[in-house]
């Protein structure tokens, strides 16, 4: 078998194509049915101003938290107390990174699969058709799980933001488990002690520019596996989420400084499912480059799912208890071992 050769400059050369190759064109089914920029405010947008407070401003927080967890599995926050010039400086970091020439971002290179860096998903392994986006990542929490030689040491400042970026998420990350705890009947502490530890991992988004955004899509349909994710988008639009039972898709209207938060599958078993695990997907355009910085907030590996709660009459959504690390092996086997079926019923 002729030797693997990865050409490095075609890693980077997504904004510089004309056309969109094939190895990055989605089936009919999948491709966007709606443009980046037809935004809906659907998904409800929650001040966290009152969560503080002991009574009724949390009480009716919480409620509108709960609802839209029930409805949708994502909605946005803003008055959520993370600092706003970090968040500033958090993107302008990113924006920083990705702008970098090839040869400084490949010296994070992730491809042979090493644990945190830089890629360009057309180098991801084993994905059949290519999303088109960069990303770059890293590990947060637990802090023993920081492995700094993966972490980028360009703009200067990329690990003080970074860090003080994760911490900050971290708090906001628990303060929203609380209150969903509190929603399910349990104690506040109920769902971080069913993680055991906190992990966060963090993945920084870049989607070029695209040539033809009607054949392809930034990061195709999928639903988070951890318990919550933040992401952080800029005003461009892309993110969409679906609406009656995933038939049809929206586009999320970006909020200046707001975090829309993704209940994930992990979210939707330890409610036994009265939380939704939101499915969503990112679209791209020609006329802007969009970033968005997803903060994963996850149990430990070794964490057991297990509905926390089940009320009287209903059944367990998850057959047996399982490890939060065989539930995400599994969940990628599984993606996988469709993606290859489809490709082969073609
Ligand atoms: C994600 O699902 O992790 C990112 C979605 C986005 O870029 O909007
Ligand atoms: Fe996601």
């Amino acid at each position: 078998m002729a030797p693997l050769i990865i050409c490095k400059k075609s890693l980077t050369s997504l904004a510089e194509e004309k056309y969109v190759n094939k190895k990055f064109i989605r089936d009919e089914d999948e491709r966007p049915k709606v443009a980046y920029n037809e935004f809906s405010d659907d998904i409800p947008v929650i001040s966290l101003a009152g969560i503080g407070e002991c009574g009724g401003e949390r009480a009716e927080t919480c409620r509108k938290i709960v609802a839209a967890c029930e409805e949708w599995g994502i909605f946005q926050v803003v008055d959520h107390g993370v600092d706003t010039e970090l968040v500033k400086d958090m993107t302008r970091s990113a924006r920083e990174f990705f702008d970098l020439p090839a040869e400084e971002k490949l010296r994070f290179d992730m491809s042979g699969g090493k644990k945190g860096g830089f890629i360009v998903s057309s180098h991801l392994q084993g994905e059949v058709v290519k999303d088109w986006r960069e990303i770059v990542t890293y590990f947060s929490y637990p802090i023993k799980a920081r492995d700094y030689s993966r972490w980028p040491d360009k703009p200067e400042d990329w690990r003080a933001v970074t860090e003080a970026y994760s911490e900050q998420l971290m708090e906001l990350g628990c303060k929203l488990l609380e209150i969903l705890s509190e929603g399910m009947g349990l104690e506040k502490d109920a769902l971080s002690k069913a993680c055991v530890e906190m992990d966060q991992k963090v993945v920084v988004n870049f989607y070029p520019k695209c040539p033809q955004p009607n054949l392809t899509l930034g990061l195709k349909r999928h639903t988070d596996p951890g318990l919550i994710t933040l992401l952080l988008q800029d005003q461009v639009g892309g993110l969409q989420a679906t609406r009656d039972g995933g038939k049809t898709w929206i586009t999320v209207q970006p909020v200046e400084g707001a975090f829309v938060v993704n209940l994930g599958d992990c979210g939707h078993y330890l409610s036994n499912g009265r939380f939704k695990n939101a499915d969503h997907q990112a679209v791209v355009n020609s006329n802007y480059s969009r970033l968005s910085i997803a903060t994963f907030q996850n149990p430990a590996p070794d964490a057991i799912l297990y509905p926390l709660k089940i009320e009287e009459g209903e059944k367990s959504v998850v057959n047996e208890p399982i490890t939060f690390a065989e539930m995400y092996k599994k969940k990628m086997t599984n993606d996988l071992e469709l993606s290859k079926l489809k490709k082969m019923a073609k």
